[in-house]
């Protein structure tokens, strides 16, 4: 869809420096199947895989960020997934309790990280995979739940941020983490925060100076849920099945700048419209593992 507001007018999107976790993909392999898009005799090319997750930390870079890395400990295929390891908002860290037994390790890995770089990271006691499923917009917590992270997450995560955390329900077993089927563009938002009313304070409307801003797939969610995401983001950018399949609501963005998988063509089309800089990045052998650009990143929020 394309906002009647259109782009060429608008004064030009606003990046802000960010602070990334990645995990080198030295260990990265598909060994098992905890998705549909996981085959137990997938063909990954591995040193590929390398060059395209390096391809991805200079772009961060080259735009201005700062990449931090964690230590990739073998027998950990699913471990260069680094969004499923925490979300921290504040410079607080809620960490992970992985729903599937092969990926339960990682959370020390990376508790490690955490504890080295002087966060008192939080252990969850309910199942709950980080970013994958707890998406920071604005002043509120969008949380996924059905296939992973469980609603007696969503209750310790709000209690532990003090946050308001909006549950929404996955459906599409393809879209199995809350961050394969939505993401945020810019979460900067007015200071009362989102609309009441329904009506937007700016978003990716039309000359919006600040304002949370999405992009979703409606079909990953219940009808309830897409109801929700419509009432809170009336402008967001909907994404196709196509786009959400090439792995296109699995981008990061920086306010300005959005890291998006290449093939997601129609969704690159609508963030050019709306005045954002695509900048693709081809992860197409963690695709493999169900995984993308965002899966591949934490974001460490100061
Ligand atoms: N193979 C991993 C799994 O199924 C992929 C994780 C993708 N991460 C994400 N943030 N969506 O757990």
């Amino acid at each position: 869809m394309t906002h009647p507001g259109g782009a060429l007018t608008r004064a030009p999107r606003t990046p802000r420096a960010r602070r990334y976790l990645l995990c080198r993909p030295t260990h990265f392999a598909v060994e098992y199947a905890i998705n549909p898009w996981m085959r137990e005799d997938a063909d990954v090319d591995t040193a590929l895989a390398l060059r395209q997750w390096e391809d991805l930390v200079r772009a961060y870079r080259d735009h201005g960020h700062t990449v931090e890395t964690v230590r990739p400990a073998p027998g950990l295929p699913d471990m260069v997934f680094a969004a499923n390891s925490a979300v921290v908002v504040g410079g607080r860290a809620f960490g992970s309790l992985f729903h599937a037994p092969q990926r339960r390790p990682e959370s020390h890995e990376y508790e490690i990280w955490f504890k080295g770089a002087g966060y008192d990271l939080h252990r969850p006691e309910s199942p709950c995979e980080g970013e994958g499923d707890l998406v920071p917009v604005g002043r509120y917590l969008l949380a996924g739940t059905g296939f992973r992270t469980t609603r007696d997450a969503h209750a310790e995560v709000q209690e532990f941020f003090g946050r308001p955390v909006i549950s929404l329900q996955l459906t599409d077993p393809y879209f199995y983490h809350l961050d394969t089927a939505l993401f945020v563009l810019d979460d900067d938002l007015p200071a009362d925060g989102l609309p009441a009313d329904g009506t937007s304070t700016g978003g990716n409307g039309a000359g919006d100076a600040g304002g949370a801003a999405l992009a979703y797939y409606p079909e990953a969610f219940s009808p309830g849920s897409r109801e929700v995401l419509r009432q809170l983001f009336p402008d967001a950018v909907l994404a196709t099945r196509d786009d959400a399949l090439a792995f296109g609501l699995n981008s990061v963005s920086d306010g300005r700048h959005v890291f998006v998988a290449p093939r997601a063509t129609h969704l690159i089309d609508q963030l050019t419209a709306r005045g954002y800089v695509p900048v693709p990045v081809d992860l197409s052998e963690f695709h493999k593992a169900g995984g993308g650009i965002k899966c591949c990143t934490q974001e460490l929020r100061p």
